[in-house]
Formats: structure tokens, sequence, C-alpha cells
């Protein structure tokens, strides 16, 4: 019997834990939508939460002062994840705020819609600048000193439509793809250095990335998502607060599907 095994022992059983007390997270795109619900999501559970907004200043600067009304550390920052010239700046500005981060949560994102025959190099540029890119960025400036310290998580949102296609998201489907390949990757680079990496990879979710979609359009995806309804953005932030959480230090390079059935 291995060494390893030799080690099975069933008593005491060892609780999960849920908490993210102490822990300080950073969210990109934290000023509405997902990204909002997934912030004060975190900072319930215990975190400090930072987070990025790229022109919703007020939005941002509200979900801060309810993260800092729970208690909990919080700072704002603006930029543009999609801008590879500025995006740097932002490491020194979180690092005096939270002094270190252990949460790295990659959501901010864009849609440029357009079927593939009217869609231009420029949206196509565009979304993976600040989808797929951004992502690359952000993981730059916060996993080594995550590996330093032996502990860290990244969950980065990702899209069904990342996993499926969509019509008219040539540019979306891709970088969402793309987000998954870099997900399962820096994975595995990680695995031995205490970094879980996974993904989360949402179906259609109330927020104002939907609002542009024609009612037609909309009805149809509910009619075809078997649970008949668009998703909360809670529920997105549920699975981000326990892939964040010590309890899922087993897991890694996972997508999680939370979608209404959507895909199955
Ligand atoms: N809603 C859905 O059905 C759905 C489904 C699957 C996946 N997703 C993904 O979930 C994530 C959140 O989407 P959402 O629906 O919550 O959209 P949303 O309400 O439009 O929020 C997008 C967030 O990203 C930020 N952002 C946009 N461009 C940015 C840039 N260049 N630099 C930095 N931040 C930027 C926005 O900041 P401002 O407030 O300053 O504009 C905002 O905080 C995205 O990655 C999206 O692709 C959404």
């Amino acid at each position: 019997m291995s060494a390893e095994l030799q080690q099975v022992t069933y008593e005491p059983f060892e609780q999960p834990c849920l908490s993210l007390q102490g822990k300080k997270a950073l969210v990109t795109g934290g000023s509405r939508g997902i990204g909002k619900a997934i912030a004060l999501t975190l900072a319930a559970q215990g975190a400090d939460v930072a987070l990025t907004y790229y022109t919703g200043c007020k939005f941002a600067e509200d979900v801060c002062a309810q993260i800092r009304d729970m208690g909990r550390l919080s700072g704002c920052y603006a930029h543009d994840i999609g801008d590879r010239e500025t995006v740097h700046e932002l490491r020194p500005h979180v690092m005096e705020d939270l002094g270190q981060v252990d949460i790295l949560i990659n959501n901010a994102g864009i849609a440029r819609d357009r079927s593939f025959k009217k869609m231009s190099i420029e949206m196509w540029d565009d979304v993976l600048a600040v989808n797929l890119t951004g992502v690359f960025h952000m993981a730059k400036q916060f996993v080594d000193d995550m590996a330093d310290r032996g502990w860290g998580r990244i969950v980065n949102i990702s899209s069904v439509v990342g996993e499926v296609g969509n019509f008219g998201q040539a540019n979306y489907a891709a970088a969402k793809a793309g987000v998954l390949g870099l997900t399962k990757t820096l994975a595995r680079e990680y695995a031995r250095k205490g970094v879980t990496v996974n993904a989360i990879a949402p179906g259609f979710i109330k927020t104002r990335m939907m609002q542009g979609i024609p009612d037609s359009a909309l009805q149809a995806v509910i009619n075809q998502t078997p649970m008949g309804r668009l998703g909360d953005p809670s529920e997105i932030a549920a699975g981000v607060a326990f892939l964040s959480s010590p309890a899922a230090g087993f897991i890694t390079g996972h997508v999680l599907d939370i979608n209404g059935g959507i895909k199955m």
C-alpha cells in the first residue's frame, strides 16, 4: 500500500471550509451584473474585495460602499482591461489597498455581436482583447504571487457560447472558448503550487449584456432552456464562491456549467 493511502483515516471527519474569512479577492468588472453579484457574495463569505470597472464609476463605488458596510476592506479602480499599454497600472493600486490578492475573478467582458459576414476585424479585436487577452494580463499580474504563497484561486467567467457557439457571436464564442483553454493550461501549470484555476460557463443571465437582444430571440433562449427562465447573477456568484473557497481545493481545470440545463 502506498504511503499516501496508509494515511487514510475516517476519524475525525474534517468539515469542508466554505468561509472566505481573511482572504483578499479582486473581481474585474465588479461594477454591475454578474461581477457585482460576485463581489458582494465573496464579501458576504468574509473576503475583502476590490473591484475594477471601465466606465461605471458610480456603480462601482456603490458596490464598494456595500462591501465596506459588511465590515470588509474594498476599493475600486477604473481600467480598460483590453488596453495592453495601461492594464499593468492596476496592480500597484490593488496591492496598496489589499496587500495581496488570494482570489482573482476574471469576469469583465463585452459583446459586439454581428453575423460573421458583417463582423469587422475591429469587432473581433475588441472582444478578443477584453474577453481573452484581458484574462491573460490579469493572471500575469497576480498568479505568481499566489504560487509563491502556496495558495490561490482563479475563477474565469467563460460562457456556454464558448462551449457550443452561437449565431452572431463568432468573436465572443472564440474568446470564451479561448478562456477555457487558458483556464485548463494554467490549472496544469499551477496545480502543484496551491493555486486552482477553474472556469464557470454561464447560460443566459439577466444583466445589461442581455438588454440588446430582441424579445423574440430572448424568448427563443428561454424556450430552449429546460428550466424555462433566464439565470440570476447570484446563481453565478454562488458557483464562484464555492470554487474560491478552501473546500474546493481539489478542483482545478474544471468548467462549471450554470445554465438552467441549456447544455448538459
Ligand atoms: N449575461 C449573460 O447572459 C452572460 C452569459 C455568459 C457569460 N457572461 C459573462 O459574464 C461576464 C459579466 O457579464 P455581465 O452579463 O455581468 O455584463 P455587464 O452587466 O455588461 O457587466 C460587464 C462588466 O465588465 C466591465 N467591463 C466592460 N468592459 C471593460 C473593459 N474594457 N475593462 C474593464 N472592465 C470592463 C463593465 O464595467 P462598466 O460597468 O464600467 O461598464 C462591467 O462591470 C462577462 O465576461 C460575460 O461575457 C454573461
